[in-house]
């Protein structure tokens, strides 16, 4: 039976599906804001990621061992904070498929970026294009054109950005293909979302690092929205880099700490990088010697020694994705918000349209709509769905994106968004 065929539109049939939820357990541990006397609808986990409760005791652990043991807590703490970023490595590299190696937390997913791509963009006079997609996230696209000028070239001519080719803004495997046979061999880099922030749509990582190794361009994936969102296996993938910011599906916080992979075939490779002594091998790196001595793998971009007050809720944060199992919260997550998507779409069809794709493998949690009746009518029905507690997020000109997130969302939430745009609809016509 397709999942489409056993949904039902009402709160007796919601509701049973929540007290049934295998992962209904972890929603408590969440502080989920609170809207007139009861919670918010929070569908905004793809920007901003609720607190996990353990956070704040694991922040108040580190500020008492910073008092209690001074420089000593960077042996000493409970978790002591010279080898801090390995405790989350572990973590990483399970959410982004990965070995433990190929991960680093560090910086912001932008600074990030720009250090890998100082290794992984070395234009030649032959081979110089960075490609991108027409609507990346505008610092993705900043960063690719300054990388550019970095190099004194041009991003009018090296900067190639491929056009949405489907309805809805999205973009085939073939428009890929088709771009990288016709320009690759002047595309130094592939710069590439690993879900698309402003559609949804989910990309087939290894069939995109595919075609582009074959071309001969170097490939990256900004997994800003992918990372704690879709199941991610960027070894097997294969690619060469990837970045994620952590406070989206990952939970960690405002500006939260940010993740960076290198694939494991670059763990000893002699490259161009910037450098700083937190990148050194640890075995070494207090000898204080004058070369720099790379440690290996991921770690080696580091540059300073990390912030362990901003890593405590990363830390937090990656233990419950542990626990709950990244294949089980996809699984959840698939069918929430099919449910999502089949409500809108039976019963706000001429309201919204869905802009995400609806196979499940080509989008993760999120739902772009497009508001028919345009941007003050969108902007009215937004405020409308604040104002009734259910919380997305507007993307100009006219889309409400809506992310049911498993480890804290439920069927009750998608109910209610829906229920709050058919009120408005009545309110409206
Ligand atoms: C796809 C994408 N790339 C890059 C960024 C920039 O992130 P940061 O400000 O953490 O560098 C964001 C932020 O939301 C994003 O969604």
């Amino acid at each position: 039976m397709s999942p489409a065929n056993e949904f039902r539109a009402d709160a007796e049939w919601a509701r049973a599906q929540d007290e049934h939820d295998p992962l209904r357990r972890w929603r408590d541990e969440f502080l989920i804001p609170p809207h007139d006397g009861g919670e918010q609808a929070y569908l905004v986990g793809n920007s901003l990621g609720l607190q996990p409760r353990g956070v704040r005791q694991a922040m108040l652990d580190e500020l008492d061992d910073w008092a209690r043991l001074g420089v000593e807590g960077h042996l000493h703490a409970r978790h002591p904070w010279l080898p801090y970023h390995r405790e989350v490595r572990d973590g990483l590299a399970d959410v982004v498929g990965a070995e433990p190696g190929e991960v680093v937390a560090m910086n912001s997913l932008t600074a990030n970026l720009h250090l890998l791509m100082v290794s992984f963009y070395r234009p030649t006079p032959e081979r110089h294009a960075i490609l991108i997609e027409r609507h990346a996230f505008p610092s993705d696209r900043d960063l690719a054109a300054s990388q550019i000028r970095f190099h004194g070239l041009d991003p009018s001519e090296a900067l190639i950005e491929l056009d949405a080719d489907e309805t809805g803004g999205t973009l085939s495997m073939a428009a890929i293909e088709r771009v990288l046979g016709e320009h690759g061999q002047r595309i130094a880099l592939v710069l590439w979302p690993g879900v698309q922030y402003l559609t949804g749509q989910a990309f087939d990582i290894r069939a995109i690092t595919r075609l582009a190794h074959a071309q001969g361009c170097t490939v990256g994936f900004d997994c800003a929205h992918a990372a704690g969102n879709i199941s991610l296996a960027l070894h097997d993938a294969g690619c060469d880099f990837a970045a994620w910011c952590s406070y989206k599906y990952l939970n960690s916080g405002p500006g939260a700490v940010a993740g960076a992979f290198v694939h494991a075939r670059h763990a000893h490779a002699r490259l161009q990088r910037f450098e700083g002594w937190w990148g050194r091998n640890q075995a070494t790196r207090f000898e204080m010697r004058p070369e720099f001595d790379p440690a290996p793998g991921a770690e080696a971009w580091q540059l300073s020694n990390p912030p362990i007050l901003a890593l405590a809720p990363l830390r937090v944060s990656l233990d419950l994705f542990r626990r709950a199992g990244m294949a089980s919260l996809r699984a959840k997550s698939r069918r929430l918000t099919a449910y999502l998507a089949w409500l809108i779409e039976t019963q706000l069809g001429d309201v919204l349209e869905v802009l995400t794709p609806a196979e499940p493998e080509r989008r993760g949690a999120q739902l772009s709509l497009r508001v028919r009746a345009g941007r003050d009518a969108g902007k009215s029905l937004f405020e409308h769905l604040v104002a009734r507690g259910v919380l997305g997020d507007w993307r100009e000109p006219d889309v409400v994106r809506v992310a049911p997130a498993p480890l804290y969302n439920t069927y009750v939430d998608c109910l209610r968004c829906v229920e709050a745009v058919r009120a408005w609809r009545s309110r409206t016509t």
